[in-house]
């Protein structure tokens, strides 16, 4: 195959959810909230959480595992596993090195992509590159995080919105022109950084009795600042992908947004002119899972037929950092 035929295509999606749910009641029992503020503001109505003892990587493993299933295709076989994450098992090494010890699969080569809700958009991006210049065949590419992790859960403004999860897709090289991913665009502005992010626990400002009583451990966010910019860059950036792709919005099937918020989704789709009916949401059951929302929503939509062979499907993703990201692709 020469560099300039190839595309990945993908063969698998997987996702797993935890057994637990919260939902709006249970919040309501723990702040002061009620399920109609937070249906009304977000359209979350519950969400699950991984259990004690568990860890990121365990969630990933079973959304591998379907991914690899329905790619046919063995975790051995596999020659790269990225992983979008900011809940790695550890500060070190990734959690795309334990997925692969649990997986099996000696003969990848296993990185973490930190870039929060976007996560699983860059790493998707960065495995495609790798794809469509020869230097691999296939890679899994994962969104998975725990961010019930990082919750405050006395902080309203936050705990209402998160949720757990793990969504995987397995790429592999393809000279099919017509499939495949048609175009990656990614994008960051580090201006916003503490507008949501989580303050202790890195180099800057190192765990210690302070700052755990201080919940800084935690995330803080202002949710305002994100939800203006999320759904202005989540536009710009679509359209720059349908143009690098070839596409028109009016030949797009489905578009998956970023799970973070309905009126976000809302707001993005009355911009892009693209009917309701033609945007996945699922966010009412899981609510936002960070670098899972998008693979998770993904899967979904394949397995219950709304993505059909021959589709133009649009993923959009908007995060901390703030960084955002978004692909086309044909299946
Ligand atoms: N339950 C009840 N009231 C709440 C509440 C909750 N869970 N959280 C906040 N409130 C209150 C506020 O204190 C405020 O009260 P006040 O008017 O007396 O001061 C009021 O509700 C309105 O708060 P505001 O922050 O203006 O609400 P909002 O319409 O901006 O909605 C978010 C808040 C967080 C739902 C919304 O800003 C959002 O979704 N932002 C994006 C966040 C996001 O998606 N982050 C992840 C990106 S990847």
């Amino acid at each position: 195959m020469s560099a300039a035929q190839r595309r990945s295509v993908i063969l698998g999606t997987g996702s797993e959810l935890p057994n637990k749910i919260i939902t709006n009641e249970d919040l309501e029992r723990l702040v002061e909230t009620s399920d109609e503020w937070i249906t009304v503001r977000t359209g979350i109505k519950q969400r699950r959480v991984l259990e004690e003892g568990k860890g990121n990587a365990d969630m990933a493993y079973h959304a591998a595992l379907r991914a690899l299933e329905d790619a046919d295709l063995e975790a051995k076989d596999l020659d790269a596993i990225v992983m979008g994450t900011v809940t790695a098992d550890y500060p070190f090494p990734s959690s795309a090195c334990v997925l692969e010890d649990m997986l099996g699969a000696r003969k990848a080569f296993s990185f973490d992509v930190n870039a929060a809700c976007s996560g699983f958009l860059n790493a998707l991006a960065v495995s495609d590159s790798f794809i469509r210049s020869g230097l691999i065949n296939n890679a899994l590419v994962v969104g998975s995080d725990a961010l019930s992790r990082l919750l405050n859960w006395e902080d309203r403004t936050t705990c209402i919105l998160f949720g757990d999860a793990a969504g995987a897709v397995v790429l592999g090289a393809s000279e099919n022109g017509d499939k495949g991913i048609l175009s990656t665009r990614l994008r960051t502005d580090g201006s916003h950084v503490k507008t949501l992010y989580v303050p202790a626990g890195g180099s800057r400002n190192p765990t210690n009795p302070e700052t755990v009583q201080n919940n800084e451990h935690t995330i803080t966010m202002n949710g305002k600042e994100v939800f203006k910019t999320a759904v202005r860059s989540m536009e710009e950036i679509s359209r720059q992908a349908l143009k690098d792709a070839g596409v028109t919005i009016d030949q797009v099937s489905l578009v998956i947004p970023h799970q973070a918020n309905r009126r976000i989704i809302e707001a993005l789709a009355e911009r892009l002119h693209v009917p309701m009916e033609k945007v996945m949401i699922n966010l009412d059951k899981y609510g936002n899972t960070s670098a899972a929302s998008v693979p998770v929503a993904l899967d979904e939509a394949r397995r219950t037929g709304r993505i059909k062979a021959g589709d133009v499907v649009l993923l959009n993703a908007f995060g901390a950092g703030f960084a955002w990201g978004a692909a086309v692709g044909r299946f």
